[in-house]
């Protein structure tokens, strides 16, 4: 078999830690891919912006990717999704994998017919959300919830502290009450806080969206014979548009081996 090869990088990118929950997926699927991981921290957060003000930044940070000469962009934020990621394949001469919150998933396999969805502003006023509860969103009440300060927790690493389970008790309390059996993660920052709602809610299964975008990345390299040769070997290069230090300092919070090991090749 002839095998393809493509050394360039893969492009992502969020408004700041968040997407690195689709990388670590990513890396785990495509060990040999080298990621360029955007994150817009001079921007975050993207939840309450305007959706005209997301999609500028979206446009210029896919500029800075190309530019870096990725061969395929994630937007690994359901925020920037919702406003940008149709204009994006528009203008731009390479595949986007976007995401939009698990709504189809979830309303199949709840069996108390009731979910909670966490997600920004921003991702539920945009018109990628409406479709696809419009489209998948029957057989089950959805209850849409507005994740006030989490992602901030997030950015600063604070996934496993008293603050992570306070602010995911004071989010899902009362659709839990109201039977929600499933809570669906909606915006890529709330995936580091999957153990804190389980630990507060373990009767709720907790669906998020990271894997599903990974393996769908992997499958379109696999598809347009863009994968990494065999003998490449994976790499995470960092560009952070705002304060580095801090970013860098919230990744073994997360999980992320120390910043010596992650943050090697720069823009
Ligand atoms: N990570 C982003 C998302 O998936 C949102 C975080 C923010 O508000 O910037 O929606």
């Amino acid at each position: 078999m002839l095998e393809a090869m493509d050394p360039r990088p893969v492009g992502m990118f969020d408004s700041g830690v968040g997407g690195l929950s689709v990388f670590r997926e990513f890396r785990r699927l495509a060990p040999r891919e080298r990621t360029v991981y955007f994150a817009d921290t001079a921007y975050f957060p993207y939840g309450p912006r305007d959706p005209g003000e997301v999609r500028k930044r979206a446009f210029a940070i896919a500029h800075r990717l190309v530019e870096a000469d990725a061969k395929l962009i994630v937007v690994a934020c359901n925020t920037a999704s919702a406003a940008a990621v149709a204009d994006l394949r528009q203008l731009f001469d390479l595949p986007f994998v976007g995401m939009v919150p698990a709504v189809k998933p979830a309303t199949r396999a709840s069996r108390s017919g009731r979910v909670a969805i966490l997600a920004t502003p921003g991702t539920f006023d945009g018109d990628l959300y409406a479709s696809v509860v419009d489209e998948f969103g029957t057989g089950a009440a959805i209850d849409r919830v507005v994740g006030h300060d989490l992602a901030e927790l997030v950015e600063r690493g604070e996934v496993a502290t008293p603050a992570a389970r306070k602010a995911v008790r004071a989010a899902l309390a009362r659709p839990v009450a109201n039977g929600a059996d499933i809570v669906v993660l909606g915006c890529t920052h709330y995936e580091f806080l999957a153990p804190a709602i389980t630990a507060e809610f373990p009767g709720v299964s907790v669906l998020g969206t990271g894997e599903p975008v990974a393996r769908r990345a992997r499958d379109l390299l696999q598809e347009l014979d863009l994968e990494a040769p065999p003998d490449a070997e994976g790499a995470l290069d960092l560009i952070v548009s705002g304060n580095r230090e801090a970013f860098l300092e919230a990744l073994p919070r997360l999980g992320f081996a120390p910043r010596e090991q992650e943050a090697e090749a720069q823009s």
